[in-house]
């Protein structure tokens, strides 16, 4: 168990400002800080200071920032504009913040005290918005992961999270089995694989709840035990960066937990930096708007502006900032009175689907095909396929019975509900089923 140690005098020195008041309002998250981490800092006194100077003191001649303007307006294409026109130019055209559009991110915050009861009382910090989800979990890669360190996840998973951690920062993966040998979510399996850490310094977990390719969500005694076992091992003196990836949230059918683990996990213990990537592109059916959220759980309000400085420096450098249209385009729908009924809409269609696959799968008529695997909430089910391949059922399928479906390892089946309307379920399981026993 070795220190990471960084020479502090090598780095630039907004970034040891920021490092020794992150140390001190935790020094734990100090530690869990990746050599990239310690290293980046937004530069206050760049081009965006300057900026934020002449809007303050020139409005007049503002000439500093790269864009262009007309009799004070944004410049803009007209063929461009006509299909906006009931936005203001300036909340399309224009560059957005750093950190997204700052109603946008108030908002964002309101709705997940809302919509997460077990936030009640904790501090988080401003959503940060992001270029969808993958670009949160990126974010937080880059702060946290350093080459070498453990991360852990179940068998079923989404599998970027692999070219994230493992190609991309050469961190190692450890994972747990998801179910047990009855088909029950696995709880201990996850305990026993963070007590194996217990020598660690740091380690990193990913939950992703509606998951990714299973669809489950856990119970609430579940819930309840997974945050136990991370926080006993932080108790052990293990620093836990825990990510909840929380693409398919809302989407909770049956039993579960219908709020985020990011709600138990906050401020749960000081060497615990709970973190959560959410967003607009499946709750929101936004997929190519690419509008997600990056939020920490936090000590004090210091320490959300040091993260923030962090992160401003990870996105300054790479994307510069967010796209301003579809950030107000979410905005818009989150201001909107219809967005609750209209969402109430969208998730009525999906629970409906996921009642019709449960009475259909649960007939038992086609257990001599596959096993269902727990499933909840979300917008998958996943099977693992009897005595065939699972490639060569998926290619099967795909060629004789004309379905598409996701071929998970060499056994595992995922199948997208979200793209099957309710009368076609019937249907789609029965080719399934004759798919898988033409080749059994
Ligand atoms: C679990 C999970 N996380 C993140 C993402 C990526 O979301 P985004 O498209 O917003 O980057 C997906 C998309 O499939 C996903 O399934």
């Amino acid at each position: 168990m070795t220190e990471k140690q960084t020479d502090e005098s090598e780095l630039n020195a907004v970034a040891v400002k920021i490092n020794s008041g992150i140390k001190h309002e935790n020094p734990y998250v100090y530690d869990m800080l990746s050599t990239y981490g310690r290293e980046v800092y937004f530069s206050k006194d760049g081009n965006v200071k300057q900026i934020a100077d002449a809007k303050k003191y020139s409005e007049e001649f503002n000439a500093t920032s790269g864009f262009a303007t007309e009799h004070g307006q944004p410049m803009y294409l007209p063929l461009l504009a006509e299909t906006l026109s009931t936005y203001d130019p300036a909340d399309i055209f224009l560059y957005s913040s750093t950190l997204g559009t700052p109603e946008l991110r108030d908002k964002w915050q309101e709705k997940m005290y809302i919509e997460n009861p077990s936030l009640t009382g904790k501090k988080i910090s401003k959503p940060i918005a992001t270029i969808g989800l993958t670009h949160g979990l990126n974010l937080a890669a880059n702060l946290f992961v350093d080459e070498g360190d453990t991360y852990i996840l179940p068998d079923k998973q989404w599998e970027n999270y692999k070219m994230i951690f493992s190609e991309t920062k050469k961190a190692h993966m450890i994972t747990y089995p998801m179910y047990d040998n009855d088909f029950k979510f696995n709880t201990s399996a996850f305990r026993e694989t963070l007590l194996s850490q217990r020598d660690k310094k740091k380690i990193i977990i990913i939950l992703n709840f509606p998951n990714n390719p299973t669809g489950y969500t856990p119970l609430a005694h579940e819930a309840d035990e997974l945050a136990a076992a991370i926080k006993e091992v932080a108790d052990i003196g293990v620093n836990v960066v825990v990510i909840s990836d929380d693409a398919y949230f809302g989407l909770f059918y049956k039993d579960s937990i219908t709020e985020s683990l990011f709600g138990r996990l906050a401020n749960i213990h000081p060497r615990v930096l709970a973190i959560k990537v959410d967003g607009a592109t499946k709750e929101e059916y936004t997929w190519g708007f690419r509008v997600g959220f990056l939020t920490f759980g936090i000590n004090s309000d210091a320490m959300n502006t040091y993260l923030e400085e962090k992160v401003m420096g990870v996105i300054r450098t790479t994307i510069s900032n967010g796209p301003t249209p579809s950030q107000t385009f979410i905005l818009h729908a989150l201001k909107s009175p219809e967005l609750a009924k209209q969402k109430a809409d969208k998730y009525e269609i999906m629970h409906q689907r996921a009642n019709k696959i449960d009475t259909i799968l649960s007939s038992g008529k086609y257990d001599d095909a596959w096993d269902l695997y727990p499933f909840n909430s979300g917008y998958f089910f996943a099977i693992k396929v009897k005595g065939v391949d699972a490639d060569t059922a998926r290619i099967h399928l795909l060629q004789k019975y004309h379905v598409g479906t996701i071929a998970l390892g060499n056994t595992d089946l995922r199948v997208a509900f979200s793209r099957v309307d309710i009368e076609h379920l019937e249907e789609l399981i029965k080719r399934l089923y004759e798919g898988i026993k033409d080749l059994q």
